[in-house]
């Protein structure tokens, strides 16, 4: 019922994440190098560029003090045109320091119902994955990219990204978690990489700016395409294998050294 949005049309389905490739998708993709593209070495590199019209008001996550605090903010939030048709902002929720965040690329139907992440059938998927790799739910803070749910779930602009960045960016520094997983395309070039090509860099670590970057097949992904279940399979039984909370022990596990 949430999945609406064509396949290929570049927003939280497979299209989206298995990088546009077969899926009759309408538009011509702009000829792209992205898998040849090193991401770069900064994190956030802020890769949306504001339009006239644009000027959202500027979020100030910094001030918050733990996640609690910023989730009343962003239930209250007015800084982009999203909080006009939402019914409730999801800020995301879950376990505390040192564990995993899973990332998304907006909330959907069901999400702007009940004002929590993953509630519909990407949920379903993602609880499933999770139980049967050993990760428990205590342990994963679930969130997404943008609080607000787009109109008839279309994706995110680039500078609704924009306006709710500080508050993802907060939720990380507050957080500390042991292993970051933007899952699906929209979520990984949000947070690592604007030119990122899911297909090319899930399943792979990455660090950025002290933390430790786990990008993943989206969950909604296989419901559409399911060849991408072997590599979600594959995704998930990595995550499940990370000795959380021991970051130099994850890092010398994600570099093969150890
Ligand atoms: N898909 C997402 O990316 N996020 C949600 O919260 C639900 C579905
Ligand atoms: Fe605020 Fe983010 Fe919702 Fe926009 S999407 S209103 S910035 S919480």
């Amino acid at each position: 019922m949430m999945r609406r949005r064509v396949p290929g049309a570049g927003g939280r389905g497979p299209g989206n994440d298995e990088g546009g490739r077969g899926t009759g998708r309408k538009r011509p993709r702009r000829p792209s190098s992205s898998s040849r593209h090193p991401a770069p070495d900064t994190l956030h590199p802020t890769p949306y560029t504001r339009h006239p019209g644009d000027n959202f008001a500027k979020v100030d996550a910094s001030r918050f003090k733990d996640v609690a605090e910023l989730a009343a903010a962003v239930s209250a939030c007015r800084a982009c045109p999203l909080s006009a048709t939402r019914k409730n902002a999801v800020p995301g929720e879950g376990g505390g320091r040192k564990g995993i965040v899973l990332v998304g690329e907006a909330p959907g139907a069901k999400e702007d119902a009940q004002g929590r992440p993953f509630m519909g059938q990407a949920g379903k998927i993602l609880n499933g994955l999770l139980k049967k790799h050993g990760v428990l739910r205590e342990e994963v803070f679930i969130t997404n990219v943008v609080k607000c749910r787009p109109p008839k779930n279309r994706p995110p602009k680039p500078a609704e990204v924009a306006a709710c960045r500080p508050y993802i960016e907060r939720q990380l520094e507050l957080l500390g978690p042991a292993v970051v997983c933007p899952m699906g395309n929209s979520a990984t070039r949000a947070l690592l990489d604007p030119k990122a090509n899911i297909t090319n860099v899930h399943g792979k670590a990455v660090e950025r700016g002290g933390l430790v970057f786990f990008p993943l097949y989206h969950p909604a992904a296989t419901l559409y395409n399911r060849k991408l279940l072997k590599g979600l399979e594959e995704d998930f039984s990595s995550l499940g294998k990370l000795p959380r909370g021991r970051t130099g022990t994850q890092r010398r596990l994600f570099s093969g050294e150890g």
